[in-house]
């Protein structure tokens, strides 16, 4: 059984760049769950299937092979056999993957592939439901979150910076769907496991956040 820290919360939190370079200092693989069910939400947009039919999700389910490998170190996400990390980060697969991850056949898909990666090595997971379903017994667990507002402007600010122009309220508006969505689901609802800390970053810089998991990884 390899040391697992599992990181939770919200979309924008900023789960991936912590988990990310913490993997790097410890010399732990990263795993970005968010990731694989972005793969499966690409499988479905390709297939031409509604993300809100969940029987014609389900039916597809297996067909969608999603795996991951690291090069450099760096997680790639591969969906029968080609490479789509580049991708997955766009706001309509975004929108599919939570649709489509509060589906019962594409949770149980994903279970083993991220369980068995956390048997096998040591590693920092971030996702949804981690530190509750998937890992219960991980080593330590951490939820980070941020307020509404706060998560929107990052977004909005590393759009900008890519030369995206996006208005602000409408990501803000997609971003309280999402939690609803990832919140309120049956199954696996993104929530605080209860011998999580809770981290907010509100009104901390990446290298603050760092710090701080890094002191209760070290604990
Ligand atoms: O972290 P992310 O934004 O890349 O995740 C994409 C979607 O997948 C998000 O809407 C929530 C869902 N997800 C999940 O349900 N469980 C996980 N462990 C990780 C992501």
């Amino acid at each position: 059984m390899g040391f697992n820290v599992a990181i939770d919360g919200p979309a924008g939190a900023g789960k991936s760049t912590i988990a990310k370079r913490l993997a790097k200092e410890l010399g732990f693989i990263y795993v970005d769950t968010g990731a694989m069910y972005r793969g499966i939400a690409l499988y479905m947009i390709r297939a031409g299937i509604d993300s809100h039919d969940e029987a014609a999700v389900s039916a597809a389910v297996p067909d969608a092979g999603v795996s991951i490998k690291y090069e450099d170190g760096v997680q790639k996400i591969i969906l029968n056999g080609e490479d789509v990390s580049g991708l997955i980060r766009t706001e309509e697969v975004s929108a599919a993957a939570s649709t489509t991850s509060a589906y019962k056949a594409v949770r149980a898909r994903l279970l083993d592939l991220q369980r068995d990666l956390a048997a096998e090595n040591d590693v920092i997971m971030d996702g949804r439901d981690i530190g509750t379903t998937i890992l219960p017994d991980a080593d330590v667990k951490i939820y980070l979150t941020a307020s509404v507002e706060c998560r929107a402007k990052r977004r909005y600010d590393e759009l900008t910076a890519k030369g995206e122009s996006h208005e602000l309220s409408k990501i803000e508006e997609d971003i309280r769907q999402r939690d609803h969505q990832d919140m309120t689901r049956e199954i696996s609802p993104l929530k605080k496991a209860d011998d999580a800390v809770e981290v907010d970053s509100s009104e901390m810089n990446i290298d603050e956040v760092v710090a701080a998991i890094r002191e209760i990884i070290n604990k």
